[in-house]
């Protein structure tokens, strides 16, 4: 007799487009892992704004590599099965990890992960904060010690550092993580996450509604080294006078623009310059961000949780930019 199959309730989309109505639920067979890979039972996945911009065919023609496409490339859940060469897992153990974000997979009740990109995740560290964590936490920590090159443990020179976006995914773990450095934090983010936002620890908080907010000025008149930009696309004059004399701008949202004027500055020799920023997602990272968890000096703040039955909501909760913090589905 044929073997059956076991199955799962996965979501994915089928075209370019659609928003939340392009999403269909499916049932499909449950992966299987790879030699390397561990299949993990999901109990929390966490939204992107690549995970859509995917679907709005921002990434074309590069993104998705085919379709269907199931988001959602940051789980937390249970080691259910173990390729053969996996060494680090076995069944029943909780971790975290970074889908392929080429695939995604995160949509589902059942995701497969390599074993490099997993990570055990301690009871200090709850399905939803773990999923909340990854892409989010990882580019904050890409952008702060690697391009800013801030040292956590605060020995480093002290550093002006804005953050675009603080009460986002990224710009909450950033401030945090500036924090633990020496930094001043400038940060801007709605009226409504001001209190939010200095709660996380940054030193002066501006509203990006109001027109200082608008022209990123620090209230203490201070140039920033670094900015950390996760809002859309600013013009470099917006930027330019807040810099100091080789004050950067990490871009997390470069386009076309950026391209033209990080080449049209690298071929000026200019001194303060745009630097796009794209990130390498690494489990070793994710094994700081979780030890920082651990021991209390970083947190992931849920901004809304939603079942996998009502994904549509989550989905249309990110395309429409408002979250503080992040949006975590449940299967
Ligand atoms: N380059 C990379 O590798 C990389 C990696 C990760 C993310 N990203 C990109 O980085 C960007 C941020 O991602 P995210 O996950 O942090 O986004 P997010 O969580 O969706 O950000 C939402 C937050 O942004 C705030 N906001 C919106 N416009 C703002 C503005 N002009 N100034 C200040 N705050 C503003 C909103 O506040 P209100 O509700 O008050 O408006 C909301 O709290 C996205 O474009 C994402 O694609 C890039």
């Amino acid at each position: 007799m044929a073997e059956v199959k076991p199955t799962m309730h996965a979501v994915w989309f089928e075209r370019y487009g659609g928003g939340p109505a392009g999403l269909k639920h499916v049932n499909i067979p449950v992966p299987v892992p790879k030699k390397d890979e561990v299949l993990i039972k999901i109990e929390a996945a966490s939204i992107n704004p690549y995970d859509w911009k995917v679907q709005e065919g921002q990434l074309k023609p590069f993104l998705p590599r085919k379709f269907p496409q199931i988001p959602a490339n940051d789980v937390a859940g249970e080691v259910v099965k173990v390729g053969p060469a996996v060494k680090k897992f076995k069944p029943g153990n909780k971790v975290i990890a970074i889908l392929n974000c080429l695939v995604g997979g995160g949509f589902a009740e059942f995701a497969v992960a390599k074993e490099c990109q997993t990570v055990a995740r301690p009871p200090e560290v709850p399905a939803p904060e773990g999923a909340g964590l990854i892409i989010a936490g990882l580019t904050a920590l890409q952008a702060v010690t690697q391009v800013a090159g801030v040292k956590l443990d605060g020995s480093g020179p002290l550093k002006n550092i804005l953050v675009t976006n603080a009460s986002g995914g990224v710009g909450h773990h950033a401030v945090q993580l500036l924090k633990l450095g020496n930094t001043h934090v400038t940060a801007t983010c709605g009226a409504r996450n001001i209190d939010f936002v200095k709660s996380l620890g940054a030193d002066e908080v501006l509203d990006y509604r109001t027109p200082e907010g608008a022209a990123l000025r620090s209230p203490s008149g201070k140039k920033y080294d670094y900015v950390i930009h996760g809002a859309h696309e600013f013009p470099w004059s917006v930027f330019e006078p807040n810099l100091s004399a080789r004050g950067r701008v990490i871009e997390l949202t470069a386009g076309l623009k950026t391209a033209m004027i990080y080449a049209f500055q690298k071929l000026t020799f200019s001194k303060k310059l745009l630097v796009p920023m794209v990130l390498s997602p690494k489990g070793e990272n994710l094994e700081i961000l979780v030890k920082l968890v651990k021991e209390g000096k970083l947190k992931t703040v849920i901004d809304s949780k939603y079942p996998l039955s009502k994904v549509e909501d989550a989905w249309a909760k990110s395309i429409g930019g408002r979250a503080t913090g992040k949006i975590i589905v449940e299967p």
